[in-house]
This record gives structure tokens, C-alpha cells and sequence, in this order.
């Protein structure tokens, strides 16, 4: 069963609060973004295993742990996933990016993968999709389901900030997905942003409107 863990270190929390605020500008929310994604990466693969290797200090010999070379992929879901995707790397540099774009089609409710390219080997790696807000959740449910189509099998989705109703979707459509936050707010509003929140993430990423 997939499990949903906020993490409420100090520095994620300070950093949401600043992400949040209407006076903070482009540069300075995507700067913030990316820390936070950073931040939280480093919470995500606390469960990688690690070998330990025989190393030479300018002291003596030792054994050591490295990373035992599980294959990550990051997955941003366009366009606000792609102020994630950075930050992650800095810490995962090795990880291969893939992207997905959907939208839903307005008559017939299915959605449309309107882009997408994934690693060739995507069944062998662990897969960590971000997006920043995690609203009623269905773009986040219709992407993981086109990984899953693909053949990916460990996925993990990273939000910085997620409704409830978006919460609930993601462990009923997807419930071996563990879903990393850094804060569940109130609701969703009748225009579908989350409440408090921060408004369009992509816009405000990205300086449009
Ligand atoms: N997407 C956003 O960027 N913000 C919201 O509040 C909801 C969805």
C-alpha cells in the first residue's frame, strides 16, 4: 500500500512559506522551487540501497558505502513539473529524464498525451514523478497511468503541495505509489486551485498569466 509521508523538515517548511507568498517574484520563486525539490530529494532516496566498497584513505584502507547503482528516472509532468527537475538532479545527477504532457479532451473526458519520452529502460528504473501541486489529482493519476502502460513498475510521486481530494485519487488509482509532500492544505476552490496555496504554479514559475 502506498504511503504518503510530509516532510516537515524546518528548511522545507520555511522555504514553502516564502513559495506561497503573492510578493515573491519569478526568479525567486524558481530559485525556491528547486531548493525545495533539492531539499526533498533528499528525504526520497533515503531508501536506496548502498555496497560497500574497499577504499584507500591517505590514513589507511577502509570499507565504505556508495550507491549500489539502482537506476532512478525523474518524470516531471509539464509544464510546473520542469521547476523540479533540477534540483532532484543535483543530488541524482546520474538519472535519466523523461517528460509527459497530457490534457484531458473535453468531449470525451479521456485524456490526451499530448507529449512523452521516456527512458528506453523505464521497466528497470525507480521513477520519481514531480509536480509541484497535486490539485484533484488527475493529471498526476493519468500520467502515472501512462508510466504503468509503459511497463515502469516503482514509482514515486514528489508534490510540494496536494489537496486532499488529490491525495485520496492517488491512493485509490494508484495505490503502490508512496506520495512525498511538503504540505497537505485545505481544499480546492471552485476554480480548482488549492486553497491556501500558491496560485498557478506554472505561472508563477515561468512569469506568465
Ligand atoms: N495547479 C496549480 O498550479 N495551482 C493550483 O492551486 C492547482 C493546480
Amino acid at each position: 500500500m502506498g504511503n504518503v509521508f510530509v516532510l516537515d523538515h524546518p528548511l522545507i517548511q520555511h522555504k514553502i512559506t516564502h513559495i506561497r507568498k503573492t510578493e515573491t517574484g519569478t526568479k525567486d520563486f524558481r530559485e525556491l522551487v528547486d531548493e525545495v525539490a533539492g531539499l526533498m530529494a533528499y528525504e526520497i532516496t533515503r531508501d536506496l540501497p548502498v555496497t560497500e566498497v574497499t577504499i584507500d584513505t591517505p590514513v589507511t584502507t577502509m570499507q565504505s558505502n556508495v550507491l549500489s547503482g539502482k537506476r532512478i528516472g525523474i518524470v516531471p509532468i509539464l509544464r510546473a513539473g520542469l521547476g523540479m527537475v533540477e534540483g532532484v538532479l543535483r543530488h541524482i545527477p546520474t538519472a535519466k529524464v523523461g517528460h509527459v504532457g497530457l490534457y484531458r479532451d473535453p468531449e470525451t473526458l479521456q485524456p490526451v498525451e499530448y507529449y512523452i519520452k521516456m527512458p528506453n529502460d523505464i521497466e528497470e528504473r525507480e521513477l520519481i514523478v514531480v509536480d509541484p501541486m497535486l490539485a484533484t489529482g488527475g493529471s498526476a493519476k493519468d500520467a502515472i497511468d501512462s508510466l504503468k502502460k509503459r511497463g515502469a513498475t516503482k514509482i514515486k510521486l514528489m508534490c510540494l503541495i496536494a489537496a486532499p481530494e488529490g491525495i485520496d485519487l492517488i491512493k485509490k488509482e494508484h495505490p503502490d505509489v508512496d506520495l512525498y509532500l511538503a504540505a497537505i492544505d485545505e481544499k480546492l476552490n471552485e476554480k480548482g486551485y488549492i486553497v491556501p496555496g500558491l496560485g498557478d504554479a506554472g505561472d508563477r514559475l515561468y512569469g506568465t498569466k
